[in-house]
């Protein structure tokens, strides 16, 4: 598997020429010219940056007074990040404009990525806005990490037009997208969201079935209570969990997810006999003792007052770029090692 996308050819300029060739099968991005990011926030930002850096004018829509500088801020941001991917950054903010009306802002689009607030009803009420104002042949996406596009779209006329394109934070680097249809999406919509995802660079993954919360954020909630537990429970520190987790399986992880994990953790008899020598245990004296912390004051305290103390030397920018130049020169590792594929296909 190929973490780091081919780079589309010069997109420096117009853009239209970065969408026609491209081995990882960006000429898919020819039907994408312009595309509407709806919510310029955290993910907002970050999408917007990638789609432009693809060659894909954008144009934002967000009700917050202070959106454009915002914007242009973070844009700046991760542009070092869209250079260490080998696309072509130069003078993004020139494809890149500001619309407060939403139904203009995704009039002649050919997409919508929708990056609002994670509340059902709001994003209920934007998407009957976008489904009438948007062409008939506009691909409609949602990023929430959490509500099932069934819900979403339970107050539109056509809501086989809607699905889920959840990525991972920042989507401007991580492979993942989750694409999870609602009951009405359409076969054609759910087609369509994964060839431009994959055109985009991205590793899309089609869920079989709905659920709330997805899979990647179910796995990083399970396994988030348990950390909090921990830290709560005075076991460890949150710098010493951190250290655990990415000295063990944080580096784990990365080459092979948990089911080839223990299926070599098994031995030559695999998944079987793992579960039968170690499994078994898990299930009666693990999985009963697991942590199901809450988020009251005295917990809150603590998290805080040691985040602070464990982050408080560098800003959140500061930190996300030494993220960003981290994360890059690990998919390039695992790019550039024989074989990595089909492990890292697991
Ligand atoms: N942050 C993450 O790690 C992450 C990861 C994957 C998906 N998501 C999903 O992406 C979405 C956005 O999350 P975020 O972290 O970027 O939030 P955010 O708070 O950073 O950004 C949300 C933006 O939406 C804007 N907004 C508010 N009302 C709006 C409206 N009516 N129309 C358009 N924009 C409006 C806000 O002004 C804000 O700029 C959520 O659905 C979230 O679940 C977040």
């Amino acid at each position: 598997m190929t973490l780091i996308p081919e780079p589309a050819p010069d997109a420096t300029t117009s853009g239209q020429d970065a969408t026609t060739s491209g081995r990882d099968g960006s000429a898919a991005l020819d039907s994408y010219r312009r595309a509407a990011i709806i919510g310029g926030g955290v993910i907002g930002i970050s999408w917007a940056g990638l789609f432009l850096a693809r060659g894909i004018d954008v144009v934002i829509n967000d009700p917050r007074p202070d959106i454009e500088g915002l914007v242009l801020a973070g844009l700046d941001e991760i542009t070092p990040a869209l250079a260490a991917l080998g696309l072509p950054t130069e003078n993004l903010a020139g494809r890149l404009s500001f619309e407060a009306d939403l139904a203009t802002a995704v009039a002649g689009v050919d997409i919508v990525q929708e990056n609002g607030p994670e509340r059902p009803e709001l994003k209920q009420r934007i998407w009957q806005t976008i489904e009438q104002a948007a062409p008939a042949h506009a691909l409609l996406a949602t990023s929430t990490s959490s509500i099932p596009a069934t819900a979403i779209a339970q107050a539109m006329r056509q809501p086989e037009r809607l699905v889920v394109g959840h990525p991972f934070n920042p989507p401007h680097l991580v492979p993942l997208v989750e694409i999870v249809p609602g009951e009405k999406t359409s076969e054609d919509t759910v087609r369509q969201a994964k060839a431009f995802y994959t055109a985009l660079g991205k590793k899309p993954q089609v869920l079989r079935k709905e659920i709330p919360g997805f899979v990647a954020n179910r796995l990083q909630s399970a396994l988030f209570r348990e950390c909090v537990h921990l830290v709560a429970q005075g076991v460890v520190t949150e710098q010493e969990l951190d250290d655990i987790v990415t000295a063990s399986i944080g580096m784990r992880w990365a080459v092979g997810g948990p089911f080839r994990t223990f299926h070599l953790g098994g031995g030559p008899g695999g998944l079987p006999h793992f579960i039968e020598h170690l499994g078994r245990a898990m299930e009666t004296s693990m999985w009963p003792a697991l942590g199901t912390p809450a988020f009251d004051d005295s917990t809150v305290a603590v998290l805080i007052d040691q985040a602070r103390e464990t982050f408080g030397d560098g800003t959140v920018e500061e930190l996300a770029a030494e993220r960003d130049r981290a994360q890059i020169a690990l998919m390039r590792a695992l790019d550039a090692t024989p074989d990595s594929g089909s492990v890292s296909r697991a």
